[in-house]
């Protein structure tokens, strides 16, 4: 079956640049000028994205179905002219994906890019020229060079993934579409975690970490194991280890993942790579400017002593009463079941040691319980916690959010520790 990435890359090259623009001119409701300036990067870009995609598929076989994987990392069979076939290790869930989205974030973003100049151009001449005078039509060659930017960075990320996980350059099996939102939230967690853009949010969430460690360990790291699990883009993980301790990071997204190994394996100097988050956030801006802000990271270098263990946090933790710690930020309300969860930090935990939690409960769809605090310190002392009542507080929090915006999302978040009975 012909992949969805290969179609992707084929098919908005032909509709934005010659269908859309065409349609455009019939309807005589854009410029000549306007289309010009639309199409030169865009065909600029999709072309190069099509040779590339096309030179993927002309060295390698055609995409391979899930049942002729083999575990095999390496040739397997081939015949020494032409007809090469290749077998590949199948790819953990959700990297191909997660591939696919950093490989074809700018057509994804363009498209974006593309309704919102079709708006604009379905206005009448008299709108157009007022929208003229306010300089309006610079934000879409503004925005097109920031989604170039970016570009630049997603294809990074998508490079590494392929290079750390052997993919090859075959065009990669995906069973969901390449997905805007990943990169976008992939980019968010950077902010927060690795740009001095996320200082403020930062400072909000891990001093009161920082400080119940301190005070459990006697303000002595060195020789106490931490695990955080759900870890995201690193960082607390990393100001733990800053500290002295030896921590242990978990993360099951590929998008997190892959941008971590970019930060802590292809990365030489602090702010080497610049990302412009907020182009594609056109609403809640107070000027014009704001949306153009550059990012660049990493602004503190990840500590390297931190081991990631990648995968589900039920999964691959098979020891017992292994950590002094652990530290979850934005993390229970993420499991399907929290008695899971709460029990796996229970397992995990030797018997004395101090489970630190901070976060909304922001139960999804997929949860079986949506508790309130209160149940959820409950069922700790159920599953056998003591709970220190005296750390409980609240603290309002922002979360991967562009620091001028005029919307902001503040979660009053649960702090509170616990130590394992026994
Ligand atoms: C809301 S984010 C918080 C990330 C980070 N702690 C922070 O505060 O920026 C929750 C993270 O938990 C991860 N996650 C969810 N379920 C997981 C599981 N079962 N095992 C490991 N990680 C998981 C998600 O991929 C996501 O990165
Ligand atoms: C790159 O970095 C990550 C996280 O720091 C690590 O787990 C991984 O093994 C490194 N190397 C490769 C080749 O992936």
């Amino acid at each position: 079956m012909m992949r969805t990435s290969i179609y992707l890359s084929r098919f908005p090259a032909f509709f934005l640049c010659v269908a859309f623009p065409l349609y455009l001119a019939i309807r005589g409701s854009a410029s000549l000028s306007d289309i010009a300036l639309l199409c030169s990067s865009l065909s600029e870009r999709a072309e190069a994205l099509h040779i590339k995609l096309t030179s993927w598929l002309a060295a390698s076989p055609a995409p391979i179905s899930k049942t002729s994987l083999n575990p095999l990392a390496e040739p397997a069979t081939g015949s020494p002219e032409g007809g090469i076939r290749k077998t590949y290790q199948p790819l953990p869930d959700g990297l191909a994906h997660c591939i696919n989205s950093f490989e074809q974030y700018s057509l994804l973003a363009e498209q974006g890019l593309q309704r919102k100049h079709a708006r604009y151009s379905r206005q009448n001449p008299a709108q157009k020229t007022i929208s003229n005078k306010l300089g309006y039509p610079a934000h879409f060659e503004k925005t097109r060079k920031g989604i170039e930017v970016n570009a630049r960075f997603s294809e990074k990320i998508a490079l590494i993934g392929r290079e750390d996980y052997h993919t090859g350059s075959r065009a990669l099996e995906d069973r969901e579409d390449a997905e805007f939102g990943l990169v976008d939230l992939a980019f968010g967690h950077l902010l927060r975690d690795w740009s001095s853009q996320g200082a403020g949010e930062r400072k909000a969430v891990f001093p009161p970490i920082l400080d119940r460690l301190d005070q459990h360990f006697d303000g002595n790291g060195r020789g106490n194991k931490v695990l955080v699990p759900g870890s995201g883009m690193g960082r607390l993980a990393s100001d733990i280890a800053d500290l002295g301790y030896d921590v242990t990071a978990n993360e099951l997204d590929y998008g997190s993942i892959l941008a971590y190994h970019l930060l802590t394996n292809h990365t030489h100097s602090l702010h080497q790579h610049t990302l412009q988050p907020f182009v594609t956030k056109w609403a809640h801006q107070a000027n014009p400017s704001s949306r153009y802000s550059p990012l660049t990271v990493p602004d503190h270098w990840p500590n390297k002593a931190v081991q990631l263990i990648e995968g589900d946090f039920l999964e691959v933790f098979p020891r017992d009463g292994e950590f002094d710690a652990v530290v979850t930020l934005f993390f229970i309300d993420m499991s399907d079941n929290v008695i899971d969860f709460l029990s796996n930090i229970h397992r995990l935990l030797k018997p004395g040691g101090v489970w630190i939690n901070l976060g909304p409960l922001k139960w999804g769809s997929y949860s079986a319980l949506h508790l309130s605090a209160e149940e959820v310190l409950q069922l700790a002392v159920l599953l056998g916690f003591d709970v220190d009542h005296t750390s409980r507080k609240s603290i309002d929090s922002l979360y991967a959010e562009q620091p001028e915006t005029l919307l902001k999302f503040t979660y009053v978040t649960q702090f509170w520790s616990a130590t394992k009975r026994g």
